[in-house]
């Protein structure tokens, strides 16, 4: 097991690049399924889910040529649809890579993903999307098959909630559909902004990504190309809040704004001073951090995936904060071990929310990751606990945040990963 080990009460303090986006590689990559001929992405992280997904993709019978953040795939001999069980569980992603193979090969074979235990995670909004567009499930053991009577055909697909995977699933699936599909509540988020960019670069036709009414124009064929991804807003998101938790100053360059203006605008409330270029985003963090209300949303609302590392933060703010979690489930596993160092949190199950009682010092302790998001915000509070933090299960971590003891290091941070027997 790997432990992140952490001397307390130190400012984060300087400039730093985020790495490329954990949720837009995975889609990403996906389409390299789609498209037999040769694709080059670039900014790729690496990190655990990104080498998974590729993987599985060699595993399917794709060539990979890795150049640390530059990948090469070809999946011209690609034969296999069927997606390994066992690598299917290591994350929720796969399912992406499903809508791909049917996309391209009009059937694909899987099972039910894994990922983080942050909720049930049910896969419901993309079979019923996959049986619009005209394939037959069957579910027979471990294993989901879904196979295209003939073609895929266009379809309208209302999604029930705007679920980012379905939107990804829906659109890889539909690339080289007969006709055109409408998706209905599409999610909103950057990392479909991105996927559909990519796609479009390689000759698909998908209009309307980022808004809620996405238009896919089936198309033949795709060609050969090279795509660079966009930054990471969470890992972004999560070196600002670093900054702002331990009173420090930091410029984070190549991070686009408009991405995370809800978190900005929070940051800016709880009292940090925010300035933005097009491409830039610098936090002033105050003495005195002022409590705030959080309620996480579908794009452009506050990101779920920060919502465990600004409650970190709002431990140190001065009033009561109260956090709803409106996405996941099972999203507060982290406050019970912030609450093991000293913060002041009372859970409402009912409302799926929780109550920060700020101003409590932390102390450091010895907690652990229960899911990635959950363990960042741990690693921030042992950044401005007193005295030394050990993060266990580090590998949650180690899956989303490319380099993240590093970053932290050049910023100011006393910060180490050991292995603990
Ligand atoms: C993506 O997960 C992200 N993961 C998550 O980031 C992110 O938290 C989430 O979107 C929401 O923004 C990747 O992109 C790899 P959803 P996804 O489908 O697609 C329910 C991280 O930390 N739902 O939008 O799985 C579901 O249970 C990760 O980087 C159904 O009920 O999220 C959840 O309550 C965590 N049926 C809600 O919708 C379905 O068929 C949102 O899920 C699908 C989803």
């Amino acid at each position: 097991m790997l432990s992140y080990v952490i001397e307390g009460n130190n400012k984060i303090e300087g400039e730093i690049k985020a790495s490329g986006s954990k949720n837009a590689a995975l889609p990403i990559i996906a389409t390299a399924i789609l498209n037999p001929e040769p694709v080059t992405f670039y900014n790729i992280p690496n990190i655990e889910d990104t080498r998974i997904t590729l993987k599985i993709l060699k595993l399917l019978g794709c060539k990979i040529e890795i150049d640390s953040g530059k990948i090469t795939i070809s999946s011209k001999e690609m034969t296999s649809k069927t997606i390994p069980k066992d690598l299917m569980h290591k994350l929720r992603s796969t399912v992406v890579l499903a809508g791909a193979i049917l996309g391209r090969f009009k059937e694909a074979t899987f099972s039910y993903p894994g990922g983080c235990n942050i909720g049930k995670r049910p896969i419901d909004l993309h079979l019923k999307a996959f049986k619009d567009l005209g394939a037959q499930i069957e579910e027979k053991g471990d294993y989901i098959h879904c196979r295209a009577k003939k073609e895929l055909q266009g379809a309208k697909i209302k999604l029930d909630f705007p679920s980012v995977g379905a939107t990804e699933n829906i659109i890889l699936a539909s690339i080289y559909c007969k006709g055109v599909t409408h998706i209905l509540n599409a999610a909103k988020e950057p990392e479909i902004q991105d996927l559909a960019k990519c796609l479009n670069k390689m000759g698909a036709r998908v209009y309307g990504a980022g808004t809620s009414r996405i238009t896919i124009c089936g198309v033949k064929k795709l060609h050969k190309t090279d795509y660079k991804i966009m930054t990471d807003r969470i890992e972004a998101g999560t070196l600002l809040c670093a900054a702002a938790i331990t009173n420090g100053k930091i410029k984070i360059e190549n991070t686009n704004p408009e991405h995370l203006l809800n978190v900005l605008y929070k940051l800016k409330e709880m009292g940090c001073e925010i300035t933005i270029t097009n491409n830039s985003i610098t936090l002033k963090a105050p003495k005195v951090l002022k409590a705030v209300n959080i309620e996480t949303t579908p794009y452009p609302g506050f990101p779920t995936d920060l919502q465990p590392i600004i409650g970190a933060v709002l431990t140190k703010a001065q009033g009561k904060s109260i956090i709803k979690e409106n996405i996941f489930e099972n999203r507060f596993k982290y406050a019970l071990d912030l609450k093991k160092m000293g913060a002041d949190i009372n859970f409402n199950d009912e409302e799926n929310s929780i109550e920060i009682i700020g101003e409590n010092f932390l102390r450091g302790k010895v907690v652990s990751s229960a899911d990635l998001r959950g363990g960042a915000a741990l690693v921030l509070a042992g950044l401005y606990a007193k005295g030394t933090t050990i993060v266990e299960n580090a590998e949650y971590i180690l899956r989303g945040y490319e380099n993240l003891e590093e970053k932290l290091k050049k910023l100011g941070a006393k910060i180490k990963i050991e292995k603990v027997v």
